[in-house]
């Protein structure tokens, strides 16, 4: 079998952060030739010019496991209605320079959840956008899922209710097949 690793972008630093559980779920349940790195986006500085030739340890950290991975998953809160600063950032840096943006030809799969019923849709339809300009292969469709109780998913990324294990199998599924596919 063949396997390809994804690193996992998980867009909240929250101890107790439901994105985070999220994440885990769908490394949980994700098939065997999906191998997940995860990468930390909150040691980098805000994207600044004047730091290109220089680049700090934590952005060439950042960017070199995003070119050593044969995909990208990003589990991301909804803040006002869009993606957390904390992901911009790391996509910012990622971007440039121009030659050596590290998410062209990238597949790419988001997702993320709030307690809102449509939590993280709209945020989403940001990242996607922002994505799709910088080349990358944002799988198609949507994945929003409400976190209605707070013990929906525990710690570990097991999921007690069927339909959401459902869901997140299926979400994972389908983006190992495109990964497997283009990557
Ligand atoms: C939020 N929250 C939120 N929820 C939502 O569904 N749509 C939104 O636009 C926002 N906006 C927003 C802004 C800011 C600054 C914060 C801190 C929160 C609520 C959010 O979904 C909730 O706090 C989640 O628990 C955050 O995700 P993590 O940190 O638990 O993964």
């Amino acid at each position: 079998m063949t396997t390809f690793t994804v690193a996992m972008l998980a867009a909240s630093p929250r101890k107790q952060s439901i994105n985070v559980k999220l994440a885990r779920a769908i490394e949980r349940y994700a098939p065997d030739s999906l191998r997940f790195t995860w990468v930390r986006m909150d040691e980098m500085p805000f994207y600044n010019g004047d730091l290109e030739g220089n680049r700090p340890a934590s952005v060439t950290a950042f960017t070199d496991a995003i070119r050593a991975a044969d995909a990208v998953c990003c589990v991301m809160p909804e803040y006002n209605r869009s993606l957390p600063a904390v992901l911009k950032n790391a996509i910012d840096w990622g971007s440039k320079p121009m030659d050596a943006n590290v998410w062209r030809d990238k597949v790419v799969a988001i997702t993320g959840t709030s307690p809102g019923a449509i939590g993280t849709a709209v945020g989403q339809q940001h990242l996607r956008q922002i994505l799709s300009v910088i080349g990358a292969h944002v799988m198609p469709g949507e994945a929003y899922i409400s976190f209605k109780t707070p013990d929906m998913i525990d710690d570990q990324g097991n999921i007690a209710d069927e339909s959401v294990r459902a869901f997140v199998t299926a979400f994972a599924a389908r983006f190992a097949g495109l990964v497997a596919k283009l990557a």
